[in-house]
């Protein structure tokens, strides 16, 4: 088993990974199980793949467990849903010992791990991703959250998991675009961080049916580590994570969620804050050329109806705006994020066109 530590000083705790580790779950967590009641959160269709049988395990192993399940897509990251699960949660006789494993993707991770927050004023949970994208960047950092009418992640908590345990082998019944969502993400940390990673992972994606998830899914998790563990509360290295997110969120909001992939968004807002990078005068010509075409071998999907002006008003009231001003990450050469704050609006509009 592979494990990367996040430090977080009392908050500190460690990423695992390792094929097969979910049938192993019963012995990795047996040290922390006290009697409590342990409640999987997760969606129907993943309870029949792996969770009923990960239950049943737990319980043969001598766990009290029990679970609770979450609508597909968008729409559970709601407030409806949210106070359904502490309802849940109350009728099921949880307490403040109670420890909850959130079995999913992004949606599952962000919501229960945002009733984890909340419940009884916090209690504890671990995060078992189930998604390339979560492995890589969700499961990771303690951003939990659910959607509001005026906005995606607009209510949340920054709040750690107990640990975060990954089976590579889970990617195994994930839906191709999915998998082309994830390696979005994938992308990032090696455009942001490690120009190295990012060639290897340019190579690898010539043959994808090849692709080494699990080293991959290992180096994105140790960059996530790195700077979660420098900055928690994003005051500066953590949002270089936002690269592609200024456009991504934009592009999620004005096509409707559910529409696009929130990673299939960020992947083509990286093409656009490429093309900014570059005209803001950071990074080269063959550069901005070199992140494309790795960026180009994903087949995403075609957005031809966007509406500059619609996509400028979303950029605004977009998280990444404070007092203000707009923190736009931006390439200083392949593998060197760094922040913005003067690009101008024009050519956040005019970037739009690398995508259509
Ligand atoms: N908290 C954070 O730091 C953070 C970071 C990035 C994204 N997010 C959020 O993550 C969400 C997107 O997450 P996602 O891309 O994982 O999508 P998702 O959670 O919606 O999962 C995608 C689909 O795949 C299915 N699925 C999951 N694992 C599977 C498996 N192993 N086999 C077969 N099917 C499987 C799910 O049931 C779902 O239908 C967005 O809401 C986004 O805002 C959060």
């Amino acid at each position: 088993m592979k494990t990367i530590q996040v430090h977080l000083d009392k908050r500190s705790y460690s990423i695992n990974v390792e094929s097969g580790l979910l049938r192993k779950l019963p012995s990795i967590l047996s040290d922390q199980n006290h009697g409590q009641k342990w409640i999987i959160i997760s969606q129907y269709n993943l309870m029949e793949l792996i969770g009923f049988e990960l239950m049943s395990n737990l319980n043969k192993a001598g766990f009290k467990c029990d679970y609770i399940t979450l609508p597909v897509g968008e729409a559970a990251k709601s407030m409806n849903e949210f106070s359904r699960i502490i309802s849940q949660l109350i009728e099921m006789k949880c307490d403040r010992s109670t420890t909850i494993l959130s079995l999913g993707g992004g949606v599952v991770g962000d919501v229960s791990g945002f009733v984890a927050s909340s419940f009884m004023r916090g209690i504890q949970y671990y995060q078992i991703p189930t998604t390339l994208l979560a492995m890589v960047d969700s499961s990771i950092g303690g951003k939990t959250g659910i959607n509001i009418a005026e906005g995606k992640n607009l209510v949340g908590s920054i709040y750690q998991p107990q640990g975060v345990l990954i089976d590579p082998d889970i990617l195994e019944s994930l839906p191709r675009e999915e998998v082309i969502a994830g390696l979005g993400e994938v992308i990032k940390y090696g455009a942001i961080r490690d120009e190295k990673f990012l060639n290897n992972i340019s190579e690898w994606l010539d043959d994808i049916d090849s692709f080494p998830f699990a080293k991959a899914v290992l180096r994105a998790c140790e960059i996530k580590a790195e700077i979660v563990s420098l900055d928690e509360y994003e005051g500066g290295l953590r949002k270089l994570l936002n690269f592609g997110h200024t456009v991504g969120h934009a592009l999620e909001a004005h096509l409707g969620y559910g529409k696009i992939r929130h990673g299939e968004a960020v992947a083509l807002g990286m093409k656009c804050a490429g093309w900014v990078s570059h005209k803001m005068g950071f990074m080269s010509v063959d550069e901005n050329i070199s992140l494309t075409k790795t960026i180009d071998k994903l087949s995403l999907p075609h957005v031809s109806k966007v509406d500059p002006n619609t996509i400028l008003s979303y950029v605004k009231k977009d998280k990444k705006m404070r007092n203000g001003i707009l923190h736009f990450v931006v390439l200083n050469t392949l593998g060197e994020g760094n922040t913005c704050d003067s690009v101008p609006d024009n050519l956040i509009k005019e970037s739009l066109k690398v995508i259509q």
